[in-house]
């Protein structure tokens, strides 16, 4: 496992799902860690177990993140890595009768939600000489999906962010990876498999990997394996990455 002892770490979408977990294996790999939800409440009990922050934001508010990363600075004096998690998966309808605003606070979250994460980051990860930003993708980004036109455009968006932060800032140490986890045992995929709509929704709840899967992926990225994958995506259903993680197949 890699070893993040004495790094700083600011998980957004912490609450529950990917991001809970994600927080737990990063303070198990020695990380401190603020973990970030609309709701502090959320955070609250799992801040205190793994002895990090709680906090309360909005990734769809650039100056609710600018505040996340400043509250990390203040108290930790760096930040070295930063989870991009946060995510919805918005009104699943199809083009013709999805709600204009509930579609656009999708892309709000999604996709401006990784932009202001980036952003407020940066200038602490340059000063610092480099930092890590990992963003939770989805096969999404690259294949349409029945009744999901706005999270699939979203995450082809957020993929696309990953590749410009790399492209404008891998020469300043700043490490850009989208991490793809497949389908993943959560309420996001309860909701999914609950409206019925497109055949994600008709999966056999087994075939969802756990969401320790992707959160153990995460920590990997920040170690020397994630190297070979700057600006890139990496996929937990390529079995040769499993392998590595060491990972059920
Ligand atoms: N589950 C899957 O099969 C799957 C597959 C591919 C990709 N993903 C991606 O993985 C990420 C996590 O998904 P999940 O399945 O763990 O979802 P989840 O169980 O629904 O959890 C989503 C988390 O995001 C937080 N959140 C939502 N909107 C937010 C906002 N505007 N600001 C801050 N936090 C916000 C939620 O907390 P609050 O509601 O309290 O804010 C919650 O902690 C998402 O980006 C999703 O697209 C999931």
């Amino acid at each position: 496992m890699v070893d993040l002892d004495g790094k700083v770490v600011l998980v957004t979408g912490a609450s529950r799902g990917i991001g809970a977990a994600a927080a737990l294996a990063f303070a198990e790999a020695g990380a401190t860690v603020g973990v970030m939800a609309r709701n502090q409440d959320g955070v609250r009990d799992l801040a205190a177990r793994i002895g990090g922050i709680a906090l309360a934001g909005d990734v769809a508010r650039a100056g609710d993140m600018e505040r996340a990363v400043a509250a990390m600075g203040d108290r930790w004096g760096r930040l070295d890595v930063l989870v991009n998690n946060a995510g919805v998966i918005g009104p699943m309808a199809d083009i013709a009768s999805a709600d204009p605003t509930v579609w656009g606070q999708a892309i709000d979250i999604n996709l401006k939600g990784v932009f202001h994460g980036m952003r407020a980051v940066l200038p602490m990860m340059r000063a610092q000489g480099g930092g890590t930003v990992l963003t939770v993708g989805s096969g999404a980004a690259h294949a349409p999906r029945e009744g999901w036109s706005a999270y699939c455009a979203s995450k082809a968006g957020a993929w696309m962010l990953t590749r410009a932060l790399d492209h404008e800032a891998r020469a300043q140490g700043i490490r850009a990876i989208s991490l793809s986890p497949g389908t993943v045992a959560t309420d996001m995929q309860a909701a999914i498999r609950q409206s019925g709509i497109n055949p994600i929704s008709q999966l056999d709840w087994s075939v969802h990997i756990p969401p320790e899967w992707p959160a153990r992926a995460l920590v990997w990225l920040c170690g020397p394996g994630g190297d070979a994958f700057l600006g890139d995506e990496v996929s937990l259903r390529d079995e040769t990455i499993r392998r590595r993680l060491g990972l059920a197949a």
